[in-house]
């Protein structure tokens, strides 16, 4: 039988498939039913960085632009609520002493400020590493794509010189040359997660108004995440953890081959329940059987493009390929 034991972050997990951040992972019960469900390790929720903000007096004075987003606002008057920070707090103890697989926690953030000291709080809570879901809309008109990729090494720094555990950067695909700027981000962590799923938005033509898009990916997503971490796999420091798409065990095998570590899941999960890892876990070890794998590190970044050896010569001619294919 195939070992599915993997190293994440410098953690030991009995298999590389964790429940991404979400709902599901946002109550000490919802992560005991993860970890009872065979999760190789959770991502908590996140906390956001305006709940830290509005609770922990003084962090931020009044008028503070982290303060003054109405977003920001927005969600703490809607969603936001009391003693947020002791509610996450307790979730992370709790969590790391009933689950018994590593524990993640995660802080969605915008800005590097004075809210950093409460990643020492986390690690104190006992989370075994910290995600840092970095999201900065790139839609103002004036803002310079060096000015925004500022911030998220500065977030970065900031929270690493806090903590001992590791801290892995959630970020999307949205950058100016992503290679350049992932590895230079890979140095200032322990691991990188790709890559986030934004809000999406579409609209509703017969009110005429704006709604909410898919809250859930489609497998075909994962192919974005997909590329991007076989490029990058064997060029950056630390591990790579691949989310969006993951719907099953083939996707998992995709996203090892590519150079992953781990896979973070959470939309295969809302639409087939927890008892999906349990089938995810099967279908990933027949495959290693059926290839004759002992163990992931065996065939772990076997298709990135380092071992690969793809040129850009070769993408631009399957580009090409494509292109004339469907003329
Ligand atoms: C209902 C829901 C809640 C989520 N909440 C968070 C969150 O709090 N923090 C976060 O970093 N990601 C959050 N995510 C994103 C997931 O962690 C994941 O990265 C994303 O859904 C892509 O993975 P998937 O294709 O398996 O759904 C959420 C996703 C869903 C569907």
């Amino acid at each position: 039988m195939a070992d599915l034991r993997t190293s994440y972050l410098g953690l030991e997990l009995a298999n590389p498939i964790l429940v991404a951040s979400s709902g599901m992972t946002g109550s000490i019960d919802g992560v005991r039913r993860c970890a009872e469900a065979g999760a190789g390790a959770v991502v908590l929720k996140s906390i956001f960085e305006e709940q830290i903000a509005h609770e922990v007096e003084g962090l931020y004075p009044p008028g503070d632009p982290a303060m003054v987003h109405p977003e920001a606002y927005d969600y703490i008057t809607a969603y936001g609520r009391d003693h947020a920070v002791d509610h996450y707090l307790n979730l992370v103890e709790q969590s790391r002493a009933l689950a018994g697989i590593p524990v993640i926690a995660s802080i969605h953030c915008v800005s590097a400020g004075a809210w950093t000291e409460f990643a020492s709080r986390v690690e104190e809570a006992g989370a075994h590493a910290l995600e840092l879901n970095v999201y900065l809309p790139p839609t103002r008109m004036t803002q310079t794509a060096a000015e925004l990729e500022t911030t998220y090494f500065e977030i970065a720094r900031s929270v690493k010189r806090r903590v001992g555990i590791p801290v892995s950067l959630k970020v999307g695909s949205h950058f100016t040359a992503l290679a350049g700027f992932l590895s230079g981000l890979s140095r200032e962590a322990d691991g990188l997660v790709l890559f986030n799923r934004y809000h999406r938005m579409d609209f509703d033509i017969d009110r005429v108004e704006i709604v909410g898009g898919a809250i859930h990916s489609l497998e075909h997503e994962m192919q974005v995440p997909l590329r991007w971490i076989s490029i990058l796999a064997g060029h950056v420091h630390g591990d790579l953890a691949a989310t969006t798409g993951v719907h099953d065990g083939a996707a998992v095998v995709k996203a090892l081959l590519a150079g992953a570590s781990t896979v973070q899941v959470a939309s295969a999960l809302y639409r087939h329940g927890l008892g999906h890892l349990g089938r995810m876990r099967d279908e990933l070890a027949a495959w290693m059987d059926a290839h004759g794998f002992a163990r992931i590190d065996e065939f772990k970044g076997m298709l990135s493009r380092a071992r690969t050896r793809t040129p850009d010569a070769y993408e631009r001619v399957q580009f090409m390929k494509t292109s004339v294919g469907i003329e």
